[in-house]
């Protein structure tokens, strides 16, 4: 039996392909169970602003192919505030929001759960970041579109680098997670990966390139996670510059790009998939829980459990995998 009458739906965070597909099940969702959305901008920095706008059926056609998200996203101290989450409070009770549906990566959830357990507003979570840094779901909105981005880029880097017979170190997003290097690295043929979550030495990598250079490797690509430990891809370059000066070196940090773009097929189907099962949990009566994927099933995992697991979601059989790849 469905008592409720309204959803908040918002992104927050850094925006990733793939929110505008799971704002779009959330609307359609809510629509087909006869729940009134209300669209919050900008995460809790509106939603403590109270700048919110109604949402039909019609507020997300022609939104599944679009990169970012209508509602924009911003990141909010002030969230952090009790006094801040109260304003929030008073906006979502005044707007007859019954429950939320909350769009964004770890911070967006840790919002989400405290927000929950301050004023027992039912929040259902949807993992959206690029960073694939999230537990409970083996992918994240946003991991594939990026991914292939980046491939893409390193593509055509690898292009100019077989023509000059350069070294390129190419550094990638991820925040603290190495799961776009990874990914990345290997389907792009890189010749190394520095991870966060494994300390590489400057000398380990540089032995890895001279087994490179001694099979007569004219060109080169290391793929640097923006979270490794030795500082970024200026710093390893110049750091490897000083002991291994065989090839002319260059640096690409391809930064923002990463975020953008029309979302994957897999990740419109599983932005689909989420907005459609969040909506559900939230009238079946969960209320403090993440959604995600686990094989190829849509699944819930709670607040509680998903904010505090250490599990590390880096693939060690793919850490072991691109390392044979260059053998
Ligand atoms: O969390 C997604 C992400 O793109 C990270 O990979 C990156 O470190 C961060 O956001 C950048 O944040 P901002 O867009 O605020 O600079």
């Amino acid at each position: 039996m469905n008592n409720l009458r309204r959803i908040g739906v918002y992104t927050s965070g850094g925006d990733a392909p793939g929110m505008n597909a799971a704002i779009r099940a959330v609307v359609r969702t809510a629509i087909f169970n006869n729940i009134k959305v209300t669209g919050i901008f900008r995460g809790y920095e509106g939603m403590i602003e109270g700048d919110f706008t109604e949402m039909v059926s019609r507020s997300v056609s022609s939104i599944i192919q679009k990169g970012g998200t209508i509602l924009k996203s911003a990141r909010c101290p002030e969230f952090r505030t009790k006094e801040g989450r109260q304003k929030a409070y008073e906006n979502i009770r005044h707007a007859g929001i019954d429950a939320l549906v909350a769009i964004g990566g770890d911070g967006t959830f840790t919002g989400a759960e405290l927000f929950s357990q301050e004023f027992g507003i039912p929040v259902m979570c949807i993992p959206g970041t690029i960073d694939n840094d999230l537990y409970g779901s083996d992918y994240t909105l946003g991991f594939d579109t990026s991914n292939n981005t980046v491939i893409d880029a390193i593509d055509k880097i690898k292009d100019t680098a077989a023509s000059h017979n350069r070294l390129f170190f190419v550094e990638v997003m991820g925040r603290d997670s190495g799961c776009i290097a990874l990914n990345a690295g290997v389907a792009g043929g890189a010749e190394a990966i520095m991870l966060p979550e494994k300390e590489t030495a400057i000398d380990e990598l540089i032995d890895l390139l001279a087994v490179a250079k001694d099979k007569n490797k004219t060109s080169m690509i290391v793929i640097i996670a923006e979270g490794d430990k030795n500082g970024g891809a200026y710093n390893v370059a110049k750091h490897v510059k000083e002991k291994f000066d065989f090839y002319d070196t260059k640096v690409s940090i391809l930064g923002h790009l990463q975020r953008g773009g029309s979302p994957s097929s897999f990740d419109r189907v599983l932005a689909t998939r989420m907005g459609y099962f969040a909506v559900n949990e939230l009238i079946s009566g969960n209320k403090s829980a993440t959604v995600g994927i686990r094989g190829s099933t849509i699944v819930s995992t709670s607040l509680e459990e998903a904010l505090r697991s250490k599990e590390l979601k880096l693939d060690e059989e793919l850490v072991t995998i691109s390392r044979v790849m260059n053998i």
